[in-house]
């Protein structure tokens, strides 16, 4: 879950602000070991609108927490303690764009999150608290360090009132958090101390929990605001659209060597891009179009049933209508439009077939990802301060 390095050792509360959000575990870390499985690539673009369930997105955690009977989005809901219903993309992306429209959930304590995230854990996040309603958090992390305190910063929006589209523009010169396609803020690689400039392959995750839960870590609820109150609940995050596109190309990312540097990256089958690329397109479609997921033989991360589920769904025509699709290089725009006019159609189809499709999901494989207990974090975290040191 998201123990940081620097809560977990005790730093001053004080400095929690902007660290508490950090990954601290990830299943097989290039940086510390040689044999990790090499990273799918989306090579293309994703969009799904909310509906039914995000066909390239696995769950993480709360598979049951996410409720899709909604029409205005799928609701990630906390309800209880514990609950941390997370979704994550079974594809990566080096360099590229997530976007997000949505409400962030209301309630002390409550933190709602969409994040990008390597395997050696480079890290871009939106994070919104549910006791702030005005206000998103963005932040980042290198290479799992935790050990400075400047990476988080604050923007003014109606955050839980009103869907708003946030975006993750990540390139090699520069990365841009934006909502509503405005810029809020601008990173370059220069303004990051070090080399924690977020530069590895990422999936795309989104999810909501509890900061506030009572076994916390003190300043990790002070933090989010908390202790949460679930008498008040259940506090919904609602996401309506997800948007993902990959500048790279090609069957999947590899990492050469145990650096963790951008130029040790190789795009097997393509290129490492600067823009978006004309890929094949990995993502599942739901068109019934044969380039259903490719999950790489060697994927730890992917049973193949996966993309075997995602093939057959796709075929037997349950999401005919869906507002699932991969473009090879359309423009976000020409997707988001063709998809918004049948908002309330894809709705309807894609809700049919999400219960059809349930198993589709291997969640069992990774759930257990986020829900290791919080000495499976220290460990995690004890590796990474060991490196860091
Ligand atoms: C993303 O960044 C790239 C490279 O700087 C730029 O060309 C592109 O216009 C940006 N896209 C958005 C949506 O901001």
């Amino acid at each position: 879950m998201r123990f940081s390095i620097a809560s977990i050792l005790a730093v001053s509360p004080a400095l929690l602000s902007s660290v508490v959000s950090a990954q601290t575990y990830s299943e097989c870390n290039p940086m510390l070991r040689r044999d990790c499985p090499a990273n799918p690539a989306l090579s293309g673009t994703y969009a799904h609108i909310y509906g039914g369930e995000a066909s390239s997105f696995k769950y993480l955690a709360g598979k049951d927490m996410i409720k899709y009977g909604s029409s205005d989005g799928a609701h990630f809901r906390v309800e209880k303690s514990k609950d941390s219903p997370t979704i994550v993309s079974n594809f990566y992306i080096m360099w590229g764009k997530f976007e997000v429209t949505m409400k962030a959930a209301p309630g002390a304590g409550i933190v709602s999150s969409i994040v990008l995230q390597s395997d050696d854990l480079d890290e871009i996040d939106w994070e919104w608290l549910g006791g702030k309603p005005d206000e998103a958090q963005s932040n980042y992390f290198g290479k799992g360090n935790t050990a400075t305190y400047d990476r988080g910063a604050f923007h003014t929006v109606d955050s839980q009132a009103t869907f708003h589209k946030y975006g993750l523009n990540w390139t090699a010169e520069k990365l841009e958090w934006l909502i509503d396609d405005v810029v809020v803020r601008t990173l370059t690689p220069a303004m990051v101390k070090g080399d924690y400039y977020p530069q590895t392959p990422m999936t795309a995750r989104i999810g909501i929990w509890s900061g506030g839960d009572s076994d916390n870590e003190p300043g990790v609820i002070a933090w989010s605001g908390g202790p949460t109150n679930y008498k008040e609940g259940p506090y919904d995050m609602i996401v309506k659209k997800i948007y993902v596109q990959d500048y790279s190309s090609g069957k999947e990312y590899r990492y050469t060597d145990q650096s963790g540097s951008a130029d040790s990256i190789e795009a097997v089958g393509g290129e490492i891009g600067a823009g978006p690329q004309s890929g094949a397109g990995n993502a599942a479609t739901a068109t019934g179009s044969p380039s259903a997921y490719n999950a790489p033989s060697n994927s730890g991360r992917l049973p193949s049933s996966t993309s075997k589920s995602e093939a057959t769904s796709g075929a037997s025509g349950n999401n005919a209508d869906s507002s699932e699709s991969t473009h090879n290089s359309a423009s976000p725009s020409s997707s988001s439009s063709s998809s918004a006019g049948a908002n309330g159609a894809a709705y309807i189809a894609t809700g049919g077939s999400s219960s059809g499709s349930s198993e589709t999901y291997t969640g069992a494989a990774s759930s257990t990802m986020a829900v290791k207990t919080a000495g499976l974090a220290l460990a995690a975290a004890g590796l990474i301060v060991g490196w860091i040191l």
